[in-house]
């Protein structure tokens, strides 16, 4: 590691991270939004503190091109408010949402908990989004013209959008709202998000079929990655990559977070304290099945498909397996939070 990312890495652990996780974890989050939009007009000095950057890191995946293959996860960056500080921290790419063509405020608190025992996090958000038309009304604003940014598209977390139909027009509303802006480089289509209240799932073969067929009528140019479950079996993860293949999609991410508590990742007496808390986990409890995942897709599918591999990478060696699994690039979130935001060019330094 280099001297900056030990330098970095000291003061979060020893100093930012003891205060932070002594505060309620979305105050903090909302703090460091601020914050970081706040830097957003010195790209030179974030960068400086915390980028790292050489030529051969650069790849291009699905026609597009990553400055380096570690990006940041949706779920950090809602509505868009970093999306100009983000590149300069470090991150080869970073997505903005899941975004929603409607407005929703979030479930009700609390929407985040830290497990730091099981290294995770507990999350209920449920979609929380200003909507597409204001989120793209911010990013317009921020003139965006370095980094690679895309757009996680998701449906409306509200009652009235509570049928098949009702989902596939809403989500196809924001691809809308974003297809035509320059800045958006690629797409991810999040299917599976544990956290809202629409009764069927589009995990269900059937009902992903007609939303890949209906995305695919919108012609759409960048590369879409479809946000794969973490939780789902390879013989339905195989269904769902080969109805995406027909419909020209080929970009797929392993994976979103996990649902089951008894997963062997957590730490059981941590675990247990949340019991009455709604929500699902990321982190280390993502780890081992999206790797086996990730192995088994590109087993079978090769070539054909772009594969992201993200959960539970917390060093460069976790980044390193994802990439030896056979993902093309990587992505976090819980990673940075535990370890701090040195980690994108910690994992660099060492590609
Ligand atoms: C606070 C938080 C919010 C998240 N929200 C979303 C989301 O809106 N859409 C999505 O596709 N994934 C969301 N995720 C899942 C992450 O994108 C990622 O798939 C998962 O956390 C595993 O990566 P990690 O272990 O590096 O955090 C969220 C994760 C966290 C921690």
């Amino acid at each position: 590691m280099s001297t900056k990312s030990q330098v970095i890495a000291a003061l979060y652990q020893y100093l930012f991270k003891p205060l932070a996780f002594a505060l309620d974890p979305e105050l903090v989050h909302d703090l460091i939004t601020t914050i970081g939009e706040s830097l957003e007009n010195l790209p030179r000095l974030v960068s400086f503190l915390f980028s790292y950057s050489r030529p051969d890191l650069k790849k291009t995946v699905l026609g597009t091109e990553f400055a380096n293959p570690v990006g940041l996860a949706a779920g950090f960056d809602y509505d868009g408010h970093l999306a100009k500080v983000l590149p300069a921290v470090g991150f080869g790419f970073n997505t903005v949402g899941t975004v929603t063509a409607r407005s929703y405020a979030g479930n009700p608190a609390p929407r985040l908990g830290r497990l730091p025992k099981s290294k995770s996090l507990l999350v209920n958000k449920g979609f929380k989004s200003e909507g597409a038309d204001k989120v793209a009304h911010r990013l317009d604003q921020k003139q965006l013209s370095f980094g690679t940014l895309g757009i996680s598209v998701g449906s409306s977390n509200l009652p009235e959008v509570n049928s098949i139909d009702k989902a596939i027009s809403d989500y196809l509303y924001t691809f809308n709202v974003f297809k035509t802006r320059p800045y958006v480089k690629y797409f991810e289509l999040n299917i599976s998000c544990p956290n809202t209240a629409m009764p069927e799932s589009f995990v269900a073969s059937q009902n992903f079929k007609l939303l890949v067929q209906a995305v695919k009528k919108e012609k759409i140019t960048q590369p879409i990655f479809i946000k794969m479950p973490n939780e789902i079996s390879f013989a339905d993860s195989d269904k769902l990559v080969e109805v995406a293949l027909e419909n020209g999609i080929s970009g797929f991410i392993f994976s979103n977070l996990v649902k089951n508590r008894n997963n062997p990742g957590f730490d059981k007496t941590e675990i247990a304290r949340f019991e009455k808390f709604k929500g699902n986990f990321s982190g280390r409890p993502t780890f081992v099945n999206s790797n086996s995942l990730i192995i088994h897709t590109r087993k079978k599918f090769g070539s054909r498909v772009a594969i992201i591999g993200c959960g539970g990478i917390f060093s460069p060696k976790d980044a390193r397996k994802k990439l030896s699994a056979g993902a093309d690039l990587v992505q976090l979130i819980t990673g940075m939070i535990y370890q701090g935001p040195q980690l994108p060019a910690q994992i660099c330094e060492t590609l």
